[in-house]
């Protein structure tokens, strides 16, 4: 057990100008998931005492994204340093430690975190612990000036570090850790005589040597502390994500058989043998049960697909879709909100929607569902063991019987009894010979005509 509680403040005032958007920067997604969740999701295996978000602009779009966090205001930028003073009424009755981190450092892995909390908790007299790294571009980042003994000195910013200052490789990430009972007074003494104006959260670290507390630094992989600001960073970071998921995907038993091709969302739960073929993409909230394989270019969200299914090429299943254990689910089929039991085949070019499909029912190609008047939807039942004639419009509501066929062509707005035949189609209505006699009678016309021209 750790020494100290911690609360974590995550700093999200900044104006994020580079993403050129109007959602807040943190709600930027990454796999289907804003980046703010990704970093939530890690501190809450820290069971922080508490989570404030300094924001500053589109307070209420981050207000309505989280719950259980305090969220306080910051309405000017003057530095890291005050953002997070804003934290202070929020933390006023709490002493336990401090994690500062950034909303748009989303990915910093929680055993960092947690390797941060023990490092304080080791070392008797450390007040602050500081997360570095060794950035392969150490561009702008501010420095990390360390002692001998590898205790950190100070944090000295790019824009006002000497040129030795500036050759040093390892950098500031941003992420700290401060000894909550001190933080607030040593926030006081900062000040803002720096080349940016601002009060730098960096600071801190020459104050509490300057208390006599030492400072500890632990090392981060670059990638663990990327920091979004702009869409390209969003394309980056999305793209580490998803060469992590598929990965993991495959560790876990699936085939991939172009892993590059396959977009996954940050909830996608496959089983063990999925096979998924090239360029298949995937919306937030699929299940895949095991032995499932999903065809070349289909597209996939909120669906649950049953062991044994198979699905695709070119299959479109929308939210509450659930396609049953050895369905078969063809080319250019959508499926929406609707339960289709074991062994129902809709092999080609159909819509089904608002619908239940009972097991082993056999639908035809072209066959759709015709769910909504302009105004509401409507549920179309079909019995296990039906056949559906192709090209048939189901009109909603209606129900078809078990093992009622219905021929194609046709289209149905009355329920269908069990085992019953329906056709609702124009009747076919046969002349022999007539088309022998009609081109002969045409072809003299045509003669006498020409003839007329003197062709
Ligand atoms: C900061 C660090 C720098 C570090 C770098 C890592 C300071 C003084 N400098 O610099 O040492 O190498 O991050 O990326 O801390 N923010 C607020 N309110 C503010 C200012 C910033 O909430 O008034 C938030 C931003 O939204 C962002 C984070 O703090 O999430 C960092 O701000 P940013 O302006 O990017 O700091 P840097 O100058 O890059
Ligand atoms: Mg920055």
């Amino acid at each position: 057990m750790p020494k100290h509680n911690v609360a974590v403040v995550i700093l999200a005032a900044g104006k994020g100008t580079r993403m050129k958007s109007a959602r807040h920067k943190v709600l930027h997604e990454v796999g289907g998931k804003a980046m703010l969740h990704h970093l939530l999701d890690s501190v809450h295996s820290l069971a922080p005492e508490k989570t404030v978000i300094v924001v500053g602009a589109e307070r209420d779009q981050v207000e309505a994204a989280v719950c259980d966090c305090e969220i306080v205001a910051q309405t000017e930028q003057l530095g890291t340093g005050h953002a997070v003073m804003m934290a202070s009424e929020a933390l006023e009755t709490y002493s336990g430690d401090v994690l500062v981190l950034y909303g748009d450092v989303p990915f910093i892995p929680s055993n960092l975190m947690k390797e941060m909390i023990q490092v304080r908790d080791d070392g008797g007299n450390t007040g602050l612990v500081v997360l570095g790294f060794r950035p392969k571009d150490p561009a702008r980042y501010g420095r990390l000036v360390t002692a001998r003994d590898g205790s950190l000195e100070r944090i000295v910013e790019y824009k006002d570090a000497s040129a030795a200052e500036r050759a040093i490789d390892l950098c500031n990430s941003g992420m700290m850790l401060i000894d909550g009972e001190k933080l607030f007074a040593w926030l006081d003494r900062l000040s803002n005589k720096n080349a940016a104006g601002e009060y730098y959260l960096t600071d801190l670290v020459a104050v509490a040597r300057a208390d006599g507390h030492s400072v500890a630094v632990v090392e981060a992989a670059e990638d663990d502390v990327l920091g979004i600001n702009s869409r390209e960073d969003l394309a980056h970071a999305e793209a580490r994500f998803q060469h992590k998921r598929r990965k993991t995907a495959m560790a876990a038993g699936v085939t991939l058989v172009d892993p590059e091709t396959v977009y996954f969302s940050h909830d996608t739960r496959l089983a063990a043998d999925v096979i998924i073929e090239p360029n298949v993409f995937f919306g937030p909230g699929v299940v895949i049960e095991d032995n499932v394989i999903i065809k070349a270019y289909s597209h996939i969200e909120g669906a649950r697909i049953r062991a044994g299914a198979s699905v695709g090429p070119f299959a479109r299943l929308r939210p509450g879709a659930d396609i049953g254990p050895e369905a078969k689910i063809g080319n250019f089929v959508e499926v929406k909100k609707a339960k289709l039991e074991r062994g129902v085949k809709v092999s080609h070019l159909s819509y089904i929607g608002d619908a239940f499909i009972g097991a082993d029912a056999n639908i035809g190609a072209g066959t759709i569902t015709c769910n909504y008047d302009g105004f509401l939807k409507f549920e179309t039942h079909i019995g296990a063991g039906a056949f559906i004639g192709s090209n048939t419009a189901l009109v909603a509501p209606v129900k078809i019987g078990d093992g009622a066929l219905v021929a194609a062509g046709s289209v149905i707005t009355n329920n269908v009894e069990k085992d019953a035949l329906a056709i609702a189609r124009g009747q076919q209505y046969d002349r022999p010979g007539f088309a022998a006699e009609f081109r002969a009678a045409q072809t003299s016309k045509k003669a006498a005509l020409d003839a007329k021209k003197g062709k």
